[in-house]
Parts: C-alpha cells; sequence; structure tokens
C-alpha cells in the first residue's frame, strides 16, 4: 500500500488541443507552476481482498465514467508493472473537485505515483509524467515541482514534461479565488475537442502558441515578473476566446470571474503588480510577488462575489508520504 501527494499546477502558458485523443498528446506546448495549498494525497493498494478495482474520492465512490477512465489508467499501470492485482484507490482533494481548479491534474499525478510504487514498480519523474500524461494532459506537469514544461506534441512515445525551475528558483504568490465551488457543467476534455472541431480560431492558437512558449520559458528563467504575467494573462484570455469562438460558444465565466479580472486591471493601474490566470472553470488565480499578496488579497476578498481565497507559493514535485 503507498500513499502519494501531488499539487496541482497552474498553466502560464495554456494546453488546450490535442494532436492524439488516446494519449492527451497536447496539440500545443505548456509551461506551469505547481501550486503549494492544492494537492490530492491517494492510497494505492493492491494486496486487499478486492475482486474488482474500487475507486473512491473524498470517500465516496467515483462516478462510472470516472471509474472507466481510471480503470483504464489502473490498466496501463498493470501492463507496466506486469501486476495482476485488482486494486482499490482512495484520493482525497484539499480543494473543490472538477471546478476548473486542475484535480485532474493534481488527481492523475498522484495516482501514476502511487500506483506504480505499490505494484512494486517506480520510475523516475520523467517516466512517472509521460505515464500520468495518459491519465490527463496536465497531470504530466504536477508531477514536477516548480515550473514544468509540457512540449507539444510526443504521440504514442507519450513523453513527459520536464521542470525547467524548481519550487525555490522563483517565490511568487498565487492567489486562487473562488467564484463558485460547484463542479463545471462541461469538462476540459469536451470542450477541446469541441474547440478543435469547430473554432476558426484554432489554427491561429497553435500557431502562436509556439513563440508564446519560447518567450514564457525565457520571462521564467530571467524572473521577469511582469513580462511572465503579461504573457499568462494574454495566454489565458486567447484561450478562453477561443473556447467561446465555438459553435455553440462555451463560457465558463461568471460575474464574480469578471469582477476579479476587473479588480486585477485597478490593482494594476495602482501600481500594485498583478496578473491573472483562468482555466477551464470560473476560478481566477491572481499571480504577484510574495509582499503584494496582502494587498491583493485583500482587495479580492472585499468582493462580494468572492466565496474563497487560498494563497499558494510555488509547491513541491509529487512524491511518497506512506509505504506500508
Ligand atoms: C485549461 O489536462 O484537464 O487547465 O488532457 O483532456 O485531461 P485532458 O485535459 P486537462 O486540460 C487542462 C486544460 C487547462 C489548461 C492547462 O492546464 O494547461
Amino acid at each position: 500500500m503507498t500513499t502519494a501527494i501531488a499539487h496541482a499546477n497552474i498553466a502560464l502558458v495554456k494546453y488546450w488541443g490535442k494532436a492524439d485523443t488516446q494519449t492527451n498528446a497536447p496539440a500545443v506546448g505548456s509551461l506551469s507552476l505547481t501550486l503549494s495549498k492544492l494537492w490530492t494525497r491517494t492510497t494505492v493498494n493492491f494486496r486487499g481482498p478486492q475482486k474488482a478495482d474500487r475507486f473512491y474520492l473524498n470517500d465516496r465512490q467515483v462516478a462510472p465514467h470516472e471509474r472507466d477512465r481510471l480503470t483504464q489508467f489502473i490498466d496501463e499501470v498493470r501492463r507496466r508493472s506486469g501486476i495482476g492485482r485488482f486494486c482499490e484507490v482512495r484520493s482525497i482533494n484539499s480543494f473543490p473537485t472538477a471546478a476548473g481548479l486542475a484535480s485532474s491534474a493534481s488527481g492523475y499525478a498522484a495516482l501514476a505515483m502511487a500506483a506504480m510504487h505499490a505494484a512494486g514498480k517506480p520510475l523516475p519523474p520523467e517516466k512517472l509524467s509521460s505515464l500520468a500524461r495518459l491519465g490527463s494532459g496536465s497531470a504530466a506537469r504536477s508531477i514536477h515541482g516548480g515550473f514544468a514544461e509540457l512540449p507539444a506534441g510526443g504521440g504514442g512515445q507519450a513523453s513527459g514534461a520536464i521542470q525547467i525551475a524548481d519550487k525555490d528558483f522563483w517565490p511568487l504568490a498565487v492567489l486562487v479565488a473562488i467564484t463558485d465551488g460547484n463542479p463545471k457543467k462541461i469538462s476540459s476534455r469536451d470542450a477541446m475537442e469541441i474547440t478543435q472541431r469547430h473554432s476558426p480560431y484554432y489554427s491561429a492558437w497553435v500557431d502562436s502558441s509556439v513563440q508564446d512558449l519560447e518567450f514564457m520559458r525565457a520571462a521564467v528563467l530571467q524572473r521577469d515578473f511582469d513580462a511572465m504575467g503579461a504573457l499568462a494573462e494574454h495566454s489565458a484570455l486567447k484561450m478562453h476566446g477561443l473556447i467561446m469562438s465555438t459553435r455553440p460558444g462555451l463560457i465558463y465565466w461568471n460575474p464574480g470571474t469578471v469582477a476579479v479580472m476587473q479588480e486585477v486591471l485597478k490593482l494594476r493601474q495602482g501600481g500594485v503588480g498583478a496578473y491573472f490566470t483562468i482555466d477551464a472553470g470560473p476560478q481566477v488565480k491572481v499571480l504577484c510577488r510574495p509582499h503584494d499578496r496582502s494587498v491583493v488579497a485583500e482587495r479580492l476578498l472585499a468582493l462580494p462575489e468572492i466565496h474563497d481565497l487560498t494563497i499558494c507559493a510555488p509547491g513541491p514535485s509529487a512524491h511518497i508520504v506512506e509505504e506500508t
């Protein structure tokens, strides 16, 4: 029995669109920051008496469609490790599930690590990352702490993400503003597929992401806060513009999302370095320097639309916390 923890990540340059749906090979490269306070803790046991795989999330059995996706993933673990037994998987999220907070990223990263370990075949981070990608594209990045880059493509070879800087490289604050804690109505997986098929902007998105990735890598390595923040905001808005341009258009935002974005713009006009980014959901993550986090938090908490605020620092790599 093995327990692992993996942290969620926020993409500064977004992954949206696939070159191959079977292996989640991304159509565009992405670059992320792993978050300290959003994590999944997963225990995998292959030694119990169970006669089928069992999956629990926050102490409740998962829904059938999730179970199928998880079983497929565990089949891959069985194939790679040679173990023939069924398993029990118990996961706890430190944050709302499927609300656009990258629960599939921390979820599949923790599962990949705990399952391979429990099956007696621990893998090095690069291999673990490519395995995690099969569960969810963004999970490949959550194997690594700090800043991680997942290159485009990789097809059947399932290349993983690489760490470009660790969690201590650049102290930053990320304020996660919850504007709605309920599960979203359309998963990023489905929305991605619809976008890819129906948005007239899709090819421009793919083309322009090549330069975004290069510039973001340079901004991070140079610790250039304004270049990083401005580009993160651009990538998020470009992705949402793309998502909105499908038919029918998909809108993940709510009034709270827009209120936070506007507050961030006001903060900047007032001289505070803050930038927002948004994944496939209504929550907003605000990036700032550590010494500005209290003033940013105060302003966000004053907005009536904000239900909850979590202040994160760069988070660590996925790791094993218990083994029996
Ligand atoms: C908006 O990784 O959840 O968070 O590969 O289909 O599981 P699948 O998609 P997923 O998509 C993440 C989309 C995003 C952007 C990002 O994290 O890069």
